[in-house]
């Protein structure tokens, strides 16, 4: 079968013919992958500058957004049923016994920085046509939801982001009452970027009643800007407003969810943070230069305004569940913001165009496997 692989020793990325799949374990399940999300990890992959394959192999095979339809199912499986559409959880728990978050089903949370990731760190991923997992990794979604399942996992870097959210504002006992789909309500929040990340965040942010406005380049009147306005959000265009201009457009900032992995800019807007507000980093920048920020101003702010600085990475079953139950949500309110994200597909054959050459304007490509 086909699969598109990076190997970083000869700096390639090709498409390999690799033998199918078979079950090994009764709790496997088989797939049949549909559709593989392209994002700015895969990116990084690409250009070498992250992920590691698999121990013993010279090459990664990519992708871990994904959705997959079961096609054969072990002797002891009970959680889905052939026919079924699932999507796959990405991480992996580290081997180590005295990992608590690991054994506790928390990789997210992994301790000891030995997890792995299908598609990214020492598994191979989903840009492949059969799949076999274990079943306890597998996330059914609604047969309503095909065209749009291969967005559950990028949702699910807000969801767990919200979910964080929603425990640290706990401390404040006004909103702790809030019922988590209201937690927003009163609230602010800016998203930086409008790329998938940053726009199925802002859907989870309006979703939880926030007053959502998301920064972004990409003028006032381009796609994104549409799809933010088609939502109930505000756009605020970054060649028209600046950096510093922000709180004048939104007023108190409560909540800042950082969807860009530019960390210069993440940093010129965590000084302007509301009090007992919450910052959110969800981006994995590159290595550059060093940026000058200030450490005084930044520390009083965070004391004197009681803030609070977050990073969160992917991502738990709860999750997942919670971005397939949003997704659907989303799809019945917005139906064409959210079909407007994915703007481009392309069969595996094309999967350089997809990865490599994709236009400026692409908001999400797929490699649609079959
Ligand atoms: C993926 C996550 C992963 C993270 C770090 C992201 O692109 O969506 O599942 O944990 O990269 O490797």
């Amino acid at each position: 079968m086909k699969a598109v692989a990076v190997f970083p020793a000869s700096r390639e990325v090709k498409s390999i013919a690799v033998p199918e799949p078979l079950l090994a374990t009764p709790t496997d399940v088989r797939l049949r992958i549909l559709d593989v999300g392209i994002c700015g990890t895969d990116k990084e992959l690409c250009a070498f500058k992250y992920g590691t394959p698999p121990a013993g192999s010279d090459h990664l095979v990519i992708g871990h957004e994904s959705l997959g339809e079961v096609v054969e199912v072990g002797s002891a499986v009970t959680r889905v049923d052939v026919g079924d559409l699932v999507v796959p959880m990405v991480r992996r728990p580290c081997p180590r016994a005295d990992c608590r978050a690991c054994a506790a089903g928390r990789q997210d949370f992994c301790f000891t920085g030995e997890y792995t990731e299908r598609g990214i760190k020492e598994r191979h991923g989903f840009m492949t046509e059969w799949v076999v997992d274990d079943q306890r990794y597998m996330n059914v979604v609604p047969r309503a939801l095909r065209d749009v399942g291969v967005l559950v996992e990028p949702l699910t870097i807000a969801e767990k982001a919200l979910a964080q959210v929603r425990l640290v504002q706990q401390r404040l006992p006004w909103t702790a009452s809030a019922s988590d789909s209201a937690a927003g309500t009163g609230h602010r929040a800016v998203v930086l970027g409008a790329g998938p990340v940053g726009l199925l965040g802002a859907m989870a942010l309006v979703a939880a009643g926030f007053a959502t406005f998301v920064y972004s380049r990409g003028g006032d009147a381009g796609p994104r800007a549409r799809i933010v306005r088609e939502i109930g959000a505000t756009f605020v265009a970054a060649e028209s407003t600046t950096v510093a201009a922000l709180p004048q457009v939104v007023g108190a900032i409560d909540v800042v969810y950082e969807a860009t992995g530019a960390s210069k800019l993440a940093f010129d807007v965590l000084p302007l943070l509301g009090t007992n507000g919450i910052f959110v980093f969800t981006g994995v920048p590159g290595r550059r230069a060093p940026v000058a920020v200030d450490t005084d101003l930044l520390m009083r702010n965070l004391v004197l305004k009681n803030q609070i600085v977050l990073g969160s990475v992917n991502a738990s079953r709860a999750d997942f569940e919670a971005a397939i139950r949003d997704l659907g949500l989303f799809q019945s309110r917005w139906p064409r913001a959210l079909a407007a994200l994915v703007t481009g597909r392309f069969p595996i054959d094309a999967y350089a165009e997809a990865l490599l050459r994709a236009p400026a304007d692409a908001i999400k490509s797929v490699v649609a496997v079959s």
